[in-house]
């Protein structure tokens, strides 16, 4: 099949140029034109592919494999956050085995060890898969974190949302063969070096810090359908994380990083979000992300400001109901608001807004 290739572009031959145990397991190798030099890729679902050079890419966005991040500087990052390929089955995931998932973080993690400063932290969002048995994918990263000497912080129970559990229960009522059914996934905190770094400005909320520090967290998942990803974190996920454990204009990376949520996220918490996507297909989704409002899912923030703004009774108004208020109140905007941007917006129409950290972001997404 190999020495069937043709360059796509002269027609000239292609040879490979890399030849390393990982282009296995990715099933992906890179060739050369011996004629015009160009290079490809090859994988087994697009076939021969150019390698091209992107040059106007989002800020911190790379196109790449971040199992090598080469344009990142070593010792330079003071949180990872990510959530890795769960090996079941998503389409930028086919095919893999165990064993290959592992050589992946493995790699991964090790290349980001290398980019983190000396004390720095990281979080991975990651599930347990199948049930017969069930693989807890979260124990292989724990045992690579021990190879890499980092230690543990804690771990952090993301609840999903409880109205959705599928009814996948298996034995309905017997007990001959009853399926647990997770409507959580966990985030690994881990800490590289010391434990106790010098921070000093956040800027979380005394509420948001009392609610993040509780190791169970409420909120909902993106649907993947809004998104154009398979997998995306909500941006609440990444808030929590870049507010526990940066500061402003600290550098967060993603290895995985997808629709680029951690990178959006970041743009909005004035941190540096950097991050590595080996799917150039995602690149619109990216985009597209990035021009996205915030959408905050924290009852601590909305108090925040409900307090801020001598209102804290509209914290018992539904969502519906506080979008009626605002269109009463002559919002013509309330209709397509998420929760956030309501209680926002019916602090604006009923005070002069103080424009404070999320407002402002609201404000000029806005306008
Ligand atoms: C679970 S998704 C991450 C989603 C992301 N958190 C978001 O908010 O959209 C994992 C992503 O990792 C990417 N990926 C898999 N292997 C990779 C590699 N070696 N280097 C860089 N990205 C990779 C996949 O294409 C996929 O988009």
């Amino acid at each position: 099949m190999m020495s069937s290739l043709l360059c796509k572009k002269c027609n000239g031959d292609v040879q490979r140029v890399s030849d390393t145990s990982w282009d296995d397991v990715t099933g992906q190798f890179k060739f050369n034109c011996k004629e015009c030099g160009t290079l490809f890729l090859l994988t087994e679902k697009k076939g021969l592919q150019e390698i091209k050079e992107y040059k106007d890419l989002p800020e911190g966005v790379h196109i790449g494999d971040s199992t090598e991040m080469k344009d990142i500087q070593d010792n330079s990052v003071d949180l990872v956050v990510t959530s890795s390929p769960y090996n079941v089955d998503k389409e930028y995931e086919t095919g893999m085995t165990l064993r290959e998932w592992d050589d992946l973080l493995s790699s991964v993690m090790g290349e980001c060890d290398k980019k983190m400063k000396k004390d720095s932290r990281a979080c991975f969002n990651i599930v347990g898969i199948n049930r017969k048995p069930y693989v807890p994918l979260f124990n292989h990263i724990i045992n690579f974190s021990e190879k890499l000497s980092w230690q543990m912080r804690g771990i952090v129970l993301w609840m999903k949302n409880v109205a959705k559990v599928s009814t996948g229960w298996g034995s309905h009522m017997s007990a001959s063969d009853p399926v647990l059914r997770d409507n959580h996934e966990i985030i690994l905190v881990f800490q590289k070096g010391n434990f106790t770094e010098e921070k000093k400005n956040s800027g979380i909320f005394s509420e948001e810090f009392t609610e993040f520090t509780n190791a169970e967290w409420y909120f909902g998942a993106d649907k993947a359908s809004d998104v154009g990803h398979p997998a995306p974190f909500p941006d609440e996920l990444v808030r929590r994380c870049v507010l526990l454990y940066t500061d402003i204009g600290d550098t967060v990376l993603d290895p995985f990083l997808g629709s680029a949520t951690t990178v959006k996220v970041c743009n909005y918490l004035k941190r540096k979000g950097i991050g590595y996507e080996i799917n150039e297909d995602y690149l619109p989704v990216i985009r597209k992300r990035l021009q996205e409002p915030l959408v905050i899912q924290s009852k601590a923030t909305e108090m925040h400001y409900l307090l801020e703004a001598k209102m804290p009774d509209v914290a018992d108004l539904s969502t519906s109901n506080l979008k009626k208020e605002c269109e009463r109140l002559g919002s013509t905007r309330a209709k397509n608001m998420n929760r956030f941007q309501l209680v926002n917006e019916y602090i604006r129409l009923k005070n002069q807004p103080s424009l404070t950290k999320y407002m402002m972001f609201d404000y000029i997404k806005n306008v």
